[in-house]
């Protein structure tokens, strides 16, 4: 049965994202684990993506596999189905994989 982990705090500096970078990795030794990067600042993202993170942006393949594009479909009220993301999976991490982050994700806070 999947299970779900939210890590939340309104503090800064508090290791929510370390905590989510090192559970993530540990729990994908035994299981398949998806981690979402649902802060603006994509610092879960840029750790796992390390070198690719600017590139992971730009380029057409990647550019809009994160969750701000995965859920704007929805959020403009568009009349289009979701499209599943392509989410990234390290080479050395096989049973990790990771829903991109996005810098102007905090646009749909208010809708
Ligand atoms: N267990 C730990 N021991 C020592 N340093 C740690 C530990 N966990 C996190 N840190 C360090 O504390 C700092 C803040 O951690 P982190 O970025 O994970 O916090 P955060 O809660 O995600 O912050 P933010 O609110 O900015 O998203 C980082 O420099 C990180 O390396
Ligand atoms: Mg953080």
């Amino acid at each position: 049965m999947t299970k779900r982990i939210a890590v939340f705090n309104h503090k800064g500096g508090v290791s929510k994202t370390t905590s989510v970078y090192n559970i993530g990795w540990l729990l994908s030794n035994n299981y398949k684990v998806l981690v979402v990067d649902a802060d603006p600042q994509c610092n879960l993202t840029s750790l796992l993506l390390g070198d690719s993170f600017e590139s992971y942006y730009i380029d057409d393949e990647t550019k809009n596999q994160n969750l701000k594009d995965g859920v704007s479909t929805a959020f403009q009220g568009r009349p289009f189905p979701i499209q599943a993301v392509e989410c990234y999976s390290p080479e050395r991490l096989p049973n990790l994989f990771l829903l991109a982050g996005h810098a102007n994700l905090s646009e749909y806070d208010a809708l």
